[in-house]
């Protein structure tokens, strides 16, 4: 089989990594890529959303499935775009058509979604321009903090929770009124504030049968002891210690099984991945969020994890013969801890030369951000590289992956040093 991957992180290069593995594959293509999806396959310089180079490019390498990598082409209908051409649809795409991609496109579809489909999550209501005013009136009625969310795609900044009821309101106006979030915010979702802590959980659907992967957890903030601001992701966590088997089967009857059940009864006809945002409270899980993909960094551990071909697996999504197969897991913990140019998730620079990528590693150093100049690899994005490495518990995986972290260098290098450290206290 001819394989593209659309995308460039992390979670690209972790996709690409071991889809190269599979005996299945004949020819890897991975577009644009990065320095180092260039060892998995051929990289293609072509933007995720350039619909039409993308159907030239499949035409012309006979390729026979494509893996979307992000959001946004899904939101924006690569898989309608294939679906209506008479050449391109019979080549399975993995990742939702545009309805399905509203799970993760519009916060107000998905949240009405699960009111209806009985999946536990926050009370919330949604306001735009019109009815700012009610809005208010909801800010007042909820406890702090305040949880206002941008209702579509904010490239991962469009929520904000806020401590002070008039900075609510005040956010709540420069959210509608004056677009603080572009077109994004012309719709906003305020929600209950859900305390507790957070998991993700991923299922991979055919539309018909689903399997769930492993859970994982990440780390969001940029300072030690999730401080600062709020980044793609500084590392992860898989399995999730305090995620037991008990709470993992409430999570399959009370969200997996509905959403899966809701999205049939909706007709929408959803092949790919569901990351599913989950908050333990108290032992009840309840969904923060839906995205329409896999998680990066947490592809990064969720899929080293997996033993068997993944390439079949997907195989099964595309012609819905997923219920017929059966996956294996490695059986020990992984953990990923993200290497971040200085000054992210504010300003940062790029195109600094990295060295020790040819030490010797006893992780998987997967490219997040780089570039191939020549013979030099250059930092080309706000995170560099997610280092996973596997462990019989998180203190062995981890000190792995910081080993490998203090022999790659670049300039302004960082990364947090305390990821995994608040699970440790639910393993003995
Ligand atoms: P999102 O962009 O939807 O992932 O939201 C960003 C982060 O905000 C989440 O990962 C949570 O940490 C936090 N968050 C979102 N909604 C809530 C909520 N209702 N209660 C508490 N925290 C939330
Ligand atoms: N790590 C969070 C995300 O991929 O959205």
């Amino acid at each position: 089989m001819n394989v593209l991957i659309l995308g460039s992180g992390g979670r690209e290069h972790a996709f690409a990594w071991k889809i190269a593995q599979s005996k299945q594959l004949e020819n890897l293509y991975i577009a644009p890529g990065n320095a180092g999806t260039a060892h998995c396959g051929t990289n293609v310089n072509i933007g995720v959303n350039d619909f039409e180079a993308i159907k030239n490019l499949v035409w012309e390498k006979d390729i026979n499935l494509v893996l979307v990598g992000p959001e946004d082409p899904l939101v924006n209908g690569i898989h309608d775009y294939f679906l209506n051409d008479a050449i391109l649809r019979e080549i399975p795409v993995i990742g939702p058509k545009k309805d399905g991609a509203q799970l993760e496109g519009s916060k107000d579809f998905s949240k009405q979604f699960m009111m209806k489909h009985g999946v536990p999550t926050a009370q919330y209501a949604t306001f735009e321009k019109n009815n700012l005013e009610e809005g208010y009136l909801f800010l007042e009625s909820l406890k702090p903090p305040y949880v206002l969310k941008a209702d579509g795609l904010a490239a991962g900044k469009g929520v904000l929770i806020l401590s002070d009821l008039v900075e609510a309101k005040a956010e709540l106006k420069n959210m509608l009124m004056d677009a603080k979030f572009g077109a994004a915010s012309a719709k906003v979702v305020i929600e209950e504030f859900l305390h507790g802590i957070e998991l993700s959980v991923f299922v991979l659907t055919d539309g018909q049968s689903y399997k769930i992967l492993p859970a994982a957890k990440d780390y969001k903030r940029i300072g030690e002891g999730d401080t600062g601001l709020n980044t793609g992701g500084m590392g992860a966590v898989s399995p999730v210690p305090f995620a037991d088997q008990a709470f993992l089967n409430k999570v399959e009857e009370r969200v997996v099984k509905p959403t899966i059940a809701g999205l049939k009864a909706e007709g929408i006809d959803y092949r790919g991945f569901i990351f599913i945002g989950l908050m333990n409270c108290d032992g009840e899980p309840k969904v923060i969020e839906y995205n329409c993909r896999m998680g990066d960094p947490e592809t990064e551990v969720v899929i080293p994890r997996i033993k068997s071909d993944l390439l079949d697996l997907l195989v099964g999504v595309g012609n819905q013969s997923l219920s017929g197969k059966s996956y294996e897991l490695i059986d020990e913990t992984a953990c990923t801890v993200v290497l971040v140019s200085g000054g992210y998730p504010e300003e940062f620079e790029k195109g600094k030369k990295v060295q020790g990528l040819n030490l010797p590693h006893d992780s998987l150093v997967f490219h997040a951000g780089t570039k191939q100049e020549g013979d030099d690899v250059l930092s080309n994005g706000g995170r560099v590289f997610a280092i996973t490495s596997f462990g019989r518990s998180i203190q062995q995986a981890v000190n792995k992956s910081f080993d490998s972290a203090e022999k790659i260098m670049y300039d302004g290098k960082y990364y947090r040093k305390d990821i995994g450290k608040d699970l440790m206290a639910y393993t003995d």
